[in-house]
């Protein structure tokens, strides 16, 4: 049936409450592929645990993460949904891929960096070498575009250094993938530090929108932003936590930056910081709404998580078939 179609895939972790940055630079815009593409969307467990984890944490997080992609409009019947570890293929295409990945290459990644600054005393194997697991899920699934903020821009670089290497010694293996990432809301800044990326695990929870946060606690963190001594409501350089600001307010109303600055011109940063407030809980309490129906049904993410896992297995089973063949392992016989 999608044969012909071609393949979108894209993950986000567990391991935190999620941010409107994920929210808006990715997973709203998951859904828009889904009539034209064959879309695998991935609940990525095994990224997350290259920083420590509280087990029951991850669990619930998971199905949680599962249920908003559903709340946020991916529908299991158009779209291939699943957790990574119940498909073995990534983890050992990902041991595959390590060996064709440079430790120069893995020592450049910026997400490496910062992450080990911030988890100084686990500066594990995983951690370095997570970009090839990424490259791994997405050259599983033959994918064409990858949907993702700007945060992950060099990882998506990376994966397509490794895609062609390979190709390159063993002959057309993988399809290397584009990156898609949005104009507007391809990094949503931290409302607390606007020159630093809104990050889930901030631990200023001042600094970030949960999707989950209830609308009273979303309109007073927008109250509460950081913005500058002016009052023109104006995207200029200078004024990062309004341009931020703007781009939220455009993301959820359509509005271009010439409309804003009309429609608050002379009405101050109050009013407009109360605006974004308004439009960013209207649009999120649909999806609460329904991610609280979901989780209070742990057999249906189940089954979905199921049913996704035995497709995407189906699938990277293909692609693990050419990869043993090229590099020359013996394809396993059954007895
Ligand atoms: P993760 O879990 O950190 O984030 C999930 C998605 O949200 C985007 N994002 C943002 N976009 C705009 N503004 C922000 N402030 C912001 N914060 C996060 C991320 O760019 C991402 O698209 N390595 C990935 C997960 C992953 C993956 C993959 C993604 C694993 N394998 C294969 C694509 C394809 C990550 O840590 O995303």
């Amino acid at each position: 049936m999608f044969k012909d179609k071609k393949v979108v895939f894209s993950g986000v972790q567990p391991s935190g409450v999620l941010t409107l940055g994920n929210y808006l630079g990715a997973i709203k815009n998951f859904a828009a592929f889904s009539d034209e593409y064959k879309c695998y969307y991935c609940v990525v467990d095994e990224h997350a645990i290259t920083v420590r984890q509280n087990p029951a944490e991850l669990r619930r997080r998971t199905y949680e993460t599962l249920a908003l992609y559903i709340a946020c409009g991916l529908d299991p019947e158009k779209n291939t949904l699943f957790v990574q570890s119940h498909v073995s293929a990534h983890a050992e295409l990902g041991w595959i891929l390590d060996c064709y990945t440079m430790f120069g290459e893995l020592s450049r990644m910026t997400q490496f960096k910062d992450k080990s600054q911030k988890n100084a005393d686990n500066i594990n194997a995983g951690l370095f070498t997570y970009p090839a697991l990424m490259a791994a899920d997405i050259l599983l699934y033959q994918t064409e575009l990858v949907p993702v903020g700007v945060d992950q821009k060099q990882h998506l670089e990376l994966a397509r250094n490794v895609a062609e290497r390979f190709n390159s010694v063993y002959s057309d293996t993988f399809v290397v993938p584009e990156p898609y990432i949005p104009t507007e809301t391809a990094k949503i800044m931290s409302l607390a530090e606007p020159s630093k990326k809104m990050s889930k695990s901030d631990e200023n929870e001042n600094a970030v929108i949960r999707i989950l946060d209830p609308r009273d606690v979303i309109i007073k963190k927008f109250k509460r932003a950081v913005t500058d001594s002016g009052c023109e409501v104006r995207r200029a350089e200078g004024k990062e936590g309004i341009s931020n600001l703007m781009s939220i307010y455009s993301a959820f109303t359509g509005k271009s930056d010439d409309e804003i600055t009309s429609e608050f011109d002379g009405r101050g940063y109050g009013d407009f910081k109360l605006a974004v407030g308004e439009v960013c809980a209207d649009a999120l309490a649909p999806v609460q709404a329904e991610f609280a129906r979901l989780t209070s049904d742990k057999a249906y993410l189940e089954s979905i998580m199921a049913h996704g896992a035995e497709d995407a297995a189906r699938s990277a089973a293909r692609t693990m078939s050419k990869v043993r063949r090229k590099i020359g392992f013996i394809e396993p016989k059954r007895v």
